[in-house]
């Protein structure tokens, strides 16, 4: 008897667990695929690269015999795709060339013609970006180092990426952040007080899942869950900041690991937010100045606008806060919205 249903409960059960998989095989096996880890060579490249800007900007701006130092703003663009507002960025730069550096990190794969625009630009060696891996942060590291060892006079730098409109004209930025341009020099002298405008959330319903995507003790003893931050990946910092992101390398042996959860693993929206938050809590805003929609959003993607959204209504409204100081920048903008950007440019977004 038993001899005889064994081939048949063996198939049986066989049967079940084909059937079972196919069930559940989307939870058991995520459609991400494990991005590849960050070779040793791209690592060590990265240090050496960090500890030379770190090294240079101690070197005083009054020792490179400048006598009425402009501070800048370093934009700091992170691109996977062609730089579509490439045209919009133009106006927004225009008659302010003393003012501002441009560092584009454009993902090799994705061959990102220079663009055609005349505003000078600094396309810097990039390296591979991934989703759900820690490129991002390594990318975001290398824009800042190259920026602080290409000019001195670089005071804040502002990550902006492909899909990121200016809500404001640049000396509306310029005076908010660093005040006018009569007083431009001083702000090398209250740089020790300047602020980072960043992100930095806790009590967010996806926290704990981010917190165990490597390994449910992974992030010990470094890092607990309540020093564990989230916040928008699109931060405006200050040098001091900048710097001390270079220096840092505890937390970043951490958040190198590669996720065991990739649905939970967005490394470049904690890195950040969670070592300034331990290092300088008083110093940043703990929000980003860089609006973003997020109702009904897909896979992690925010709402992104197309042609027929966009009207001086909603660039109003993009800058509402509820902070102090109006949303400078918003995301995500279809390559489409261009056209009626443009049209609005010089009567509205660029009017203040
Ligand atoms: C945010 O996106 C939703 C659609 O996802 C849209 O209905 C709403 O108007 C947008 N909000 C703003 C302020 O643009
Ligand atoms: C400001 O705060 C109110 C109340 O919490 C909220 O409903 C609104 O969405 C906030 N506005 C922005 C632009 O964040």
């Amino acid at each position: 008897m038993l001899s005889s249903s064994s081939p048949f409960l063996y198939s049986f059960a066989l049967f079940l667990s084909l059937f079972l998989l196919f069930l559940f095989a989307p939870q058991f096996f995520p459609l991400r695929k494990q991005p590849s880890p960050i070779s040793l060579e791209d690592e060590l490249d990265d240090l050496h690269l960090f500890h030379q800007a770190t090294v240079v900007s101690s070197l005083k701006v009054s020792h490179l015999g400048i006598t009425h130092p402009k501070p800048k703003i370093a934009f700091l663009f992170l691109t996977n795709s062609d730089l579509v507002f490439a045209p919009l960025w133009e106006r927004f730069f225009q008659g302010h060339n003393q003012f501002y550096n441009i560092y584009i990190h454009a993902d090799p794969s994705s061959k990102v013609p220079p663009p055609k625009w005349a505003i000078s630009a600094n396309f810097i060696p990039a390296k591979r970006t991934e989703r759900a891996s820690a490129t991002l942060i390594s990318a975001e590291r290398r824009l800042l180092a190259r920026a602080i060892l290409d000019d001195p006079l670089n005071l804040y730098f502002a990550l902006v990426s492909q899909h990121c409109i200016p809500l404001h004209s640049f000396q509306y930025i310029y005076k908010s952040l660093i005040g006018n341009p009569a007083e431009e020099s001083r702000a090398f002298l209250s740089q020790p007080s300047h602020k980072s405008f960043i992100e930095i959330l806790a009590n967010e319903p996806t926290l704990q899942n981010r917190y165990i995507a490597r390994g449910k003790n992974a992030m010990l003893p470094e890092l607990t869950f309540e020093q564990f931050k989230v916040g928008s990946q699109f931060f405006i910092l200050s040098k001091r900041h900048a710097l001390l992101i270079l220096k840092e390398r505890k937390l970043w042996r951490k958040f190198r690991l590669p996720c065991v959860d990739l649905n939970s693993c967005y490394p470049e929206e904690h890195y950040f937010p969670t070592l300034l938050s331990m290092a300088d809590p008083e110093g940043c805003s703990h929000y980003t100045l860089t609006r973003v929609n997020w109702t009904d959003s897909v896979d992690g993607h925010p709402h992104t606008y197309h042609a027929l959204e966009v009207s001086p209504e909603l660039i109003h409204t993009l800058r509402e806060s509820n902070s102090s100081y109006s949303y400078f920048f918003a995301r995500k903008f279809s390559p489409e919205t261009l056209t009626p950007l443009m049209e609005i440019a010089d009567s509205v977004i660029f009017r203040d």
